[in-house]
C-alpha cells in the first residue's frame, strides 16, 4: 500500500473534473486524496454528492459544496477508490463499509473513475475479503444463507461479521457487514446475482460493469486502464 501512489491517482483524477459538474465523491484513503485535490482546484459551480458521512465531513471541512443524490440525481463524474481492480475493471469495494451509498452514487453517474495504488490491481478478484452489507435484524440467519451461496461457489469459508474496537461495525445506513474471504472469484457475475437474491442482503461489494476507467498511481506517475 503506497500513500504516494494513492495521492498521485487522486490528484490526476481531480484534473478530470470541470467547472459546473455534479461530482460523486468516493470513500476511503485514496478518495480522500481526490477530495483534497478537488477542493484545491476551487472550480466554480460544483455540486458534490458524498458516498459516506466521513467523506461528507471531509468535503464540508474543505469548503466543497455538497448536495444529495435526491437533489442531484444525475451525476456527471464519480471518482472513488477500490479494494481490488480485476480484469475488465471488475472491482471489489466496501473495505470502508460505504459500498451501498457508493453503488447508489456510481449507478447514478454518467462516468465513473476508480483510483487506486498498484497493489490493488489483481489478475483474479477475491484475495481481499468481499464485503456484504446485511440488514441487522436476523443477520446471523442471513449469514447462514450467504454461507450456502458461498459453498455453491466452492468457497468453503463462511463470511465473518465485521468487528472493530468498539464492537460490531455499523454502516451509515445502520446495517452490518459480513466479509467473505473467497480467495478466487471465478464467476463474479453469478456470485453477484446469487448474493443479491438472498433476503436480508442489502448489497455486496462486487462492482461489475460500473467503472469506465481506472487511474492507477505508480511510484513515478499514473497509468490508465480503460
Ligand atoms: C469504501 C471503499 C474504498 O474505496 C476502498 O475500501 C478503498 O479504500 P482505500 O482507498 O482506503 O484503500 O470501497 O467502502
Amino acid at each position: 500500500m503506497s500513500d504516494l501512489q494513492k495521492r498521485l491517482a487522486g490528484e490526476a483524477a481531480a484534473l478530470r473534473v470541470e467547472a459546473g459538474m455534479v461530482v460523486g465523491l468516493g470513500t476511503g484513503s485514496t478518495a480522500a486524496w481526490f477530495v483534497k485535490a478537488l477542493a484545491e482546484r476551487k472550480l466554480a459551480g460544483l455540486r458534490c454528492v458524498p458516498t459516506s458521512e466521513k467523506t461528507a465531513d471531509l468535503a464540508r471541512e474543505l469548503g466543497l459544496p455538497l448536495s444529495t443524490l435526491d437533489d442531484t440525481p444525475r451525476i456527471d463524474l464519480t471518482v472513488d477508490g477500490a479494494d481490488e481492480v480485476g480484469p475488465g475493471l471488475a472491482l471489489i469495494k466496501g473495505g470502508g463499509a460505504a459500498l451501498l451509498r457508493e453503488k447508489l452514487v456510481w449507478e447514478a453517474s454518467a462516468r465513473c473513475i476508480v483510483i487506486a495504488d498498484e497493489a490493488k490491481v489483481v489478475p483474479v478478484l477475491g484475495a481481499f475479503a468481499l464485503p456484504i452489507e446485511v440488514v441487522a435484524f436476523g443477520h446471523k440467519t442471513t449469514a447462514n444463507r450467504i454461507a450456502d451461496v458461498l459453498m455453491d461457489h466452492d468457497i468453503g469459508m463462511p463470511a465473518r461479521l465485521r468487528q472493530a474496537d468498539r464492537g460490531v461495525v455499523r454502516t451509515d445506513g445502520g446495517n452490518v457487514i459480513y466479509d467473505a474471504l473467497c480467495q478466487a472469484i471465478h464467476d463474479p457475475v453469478r456470485l453477484a446475482d446469487d448474493l443479491k437474491l438472498i433476503t436480508g442482503v442489502v448489497e455486496h461489494g462486487l462492482f461489475l460493469d460500473l467503472a469506465d476507467e481506472a487511474i492507477i498511481g505508480t511510484d513515478d506517475g499514473v497509468r490508465a486502464i480503460l
